[in-house]
């Protein structure tokens, strides 16, 4: 019977243990859980979402506070067009949070920066150019395109020295999309190194409508290895939405997956970033805790906890400090949500907005729990403890229990 360590993902003559953990914004899947992936042989992923606070927190930077007093003159304005980044303190964050956990990289594998188009931070391409070419500045290994189709972002890093040797790759979710992608990029003659399909039962937000539960992954994996082959690319294909255990990650790469992307098995390990007390939420989530929902202002469906604080908090919009999905005008669909609630109450001094959330504000606080569908599986890969609580896991633990285990088996710890 095979194992995942039977296997390795290649990318030229450098092999690795083909397990890759996911992106997880804001600083959920922390430079400590990305670096045990890379001890350990395999692919750790930091994220640059909100990557002036993250900096703020690793490093006792002040770019948050900074640009909030900068901008507190505007805090009642419900025009919010204004309000900008400062592209010297992006790149300097940027940098920043890149170089440290390159600096303290231990072993075999690759860290890589998961980098969300949708955060568009009200000015999308000079934002996401500075952001891209700073990680590739300071080290990374690579970068994972997500949340988007990335139509333009080879093009805005094409001039940067090390376009052609890191280590560049996207996530679909459609062979249409990956298509579309190829197409765009054609004349820069440069093809990602790695393409992730990430199916609809992945943490964050989904790359489907409403109608996620029609599509499997699968099926799109089998129709992007296809094509793959038809096109005569030789382009290793990763799989990533719902591998719960060393097994489900086995049939995927005897399917001709190069590799898997997996995130909520880590969600409750020692290093993930997620306070103790959130982690116990996943915990204990049972399946009917588990909802896809339409209240993220990207405009794409996230799958997230039925009990999680982000759900109809009607909180003044906070993009003086932060703004990261601000479209280009100034325009975020929670504003907008949070105006007209305002105006159907104005005399309540406190309102509930169902619609949309202000991600932001809860992504930075983790009162946004957004989470894979087979959450409500993670208390049976631990013990529970005397006082109820279930015991935290290492990242090595989980991650060893997908390179080596067998028959649908998940490993507790010792
Ligand atoms: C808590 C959480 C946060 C996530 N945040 C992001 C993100 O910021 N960007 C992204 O591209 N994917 C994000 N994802 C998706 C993962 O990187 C990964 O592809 C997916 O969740 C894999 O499926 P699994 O969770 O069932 O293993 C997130 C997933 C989780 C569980």
């Amino acid at each position: 019977m095979k194992r995942v360590d039977d296997f390795r993902l290649k990318f030229g003559k450098k092999e690795f243990v083909p397990i890759m953990v996911g992106g997880m914004g804001v600083d959920i899947s922390t430079a400590e859980l990305a670096l045990e992936a890379v001890r350990l042989g395999g692919i750790g992923h930091i994220s640059d979402a909100m990557v002036p606070d993250v900096s703020d927190r690793r490093f006792d930077t002040s770019f948050v506070k900074d640009k909030t007093r900068f901008y507190k003159h505007n805090i009642d304005n419900s025009d919010k067009s204004t309000i900008k980044f400062d592209l010297a303190v992006l790149a300097d964050a940027t940098r920043r949070h890149v170089d440290a956990t390159m600096q303290a990289k231990r072993g075999e594998g690759l860290v890589f920066v998961n980098c969300m188009e949708k955060l568009t931070m009200n000015a999308p391409r000079e934002t996401l150019q500075v952001r891209m070419a700073s990680a590739l500045d300071a080290g990374i290994d690579g970068i994972t395109l997500s949340a988007g189709l990335h139509l333009g972002s080879f093009g805005l890093i094409a001039d940067h020295p090390r376009f052609r040797d890191a280590k560049l790759g996207i996530i679909v979710s459609s062979v249409r999309a990956l298509q579309l992608f190829l197409r765009k990029n054609a004349k820069l003659d440069r093809r990602p190194d790695y393409v992730i399909v990430e199916g609809p039962l992945a943490g964050g937000h989904l790359g489907f409508g409403m109608d996620w539960a029609q599509y499997d992954l699968a099926t799109i994996m089998a129709e992007i290895v296809q094509f793959m082959k038809t096109e005569q690319l030789d382009i290793p294909v990763i799989a990533a939405g719902g591998i719960f255990t060393g097994s489900d990650a086995v049939s995927f790469l005897e399917q001709g997956a190069a590799a898997v992307q997996v995130a909520t098995r880590f969600t409750v390990a020692n290093e993930c970033g997620l306070p103790d007390k959130v982690k116990q939420e996943y915990f204990r989530a049972s399946e009917e805790d588990i909802v896809v929902n339409t209240i993220s202002p990207t405009g794409y469906p996230m799958r997230m906890l039925r009990n999680t604080p982000a759900i109809g908090a009607g909180i003044r919009p906070n993009c003086e400090a932060y703004g990261y999905l601000l479209d280009g005008n100034g325009n975020c669909a929670y504003i907008t949500a949070y105006n007209q609630q305002v105006a159907l109450h104005p005399d309540s001094k406190t309102i509930s907005v169902m619609d949309k959330t202000c991600l932001c504000t809860h992504m930075r606080n983790f009162n946004c729990w957004t989470c894979g569908h087979y959450t409500y599986r993670l208390k049976d890969t631990t013990r529970r403890l005397e006082d109820g609580s279930y015991q935290s896991l290492s990242a090595e633990h989980i991650f060893k229990d997908y390179q080596f285990s067998v028959d649908q088996q998940v490993a507790l710890p010792g």
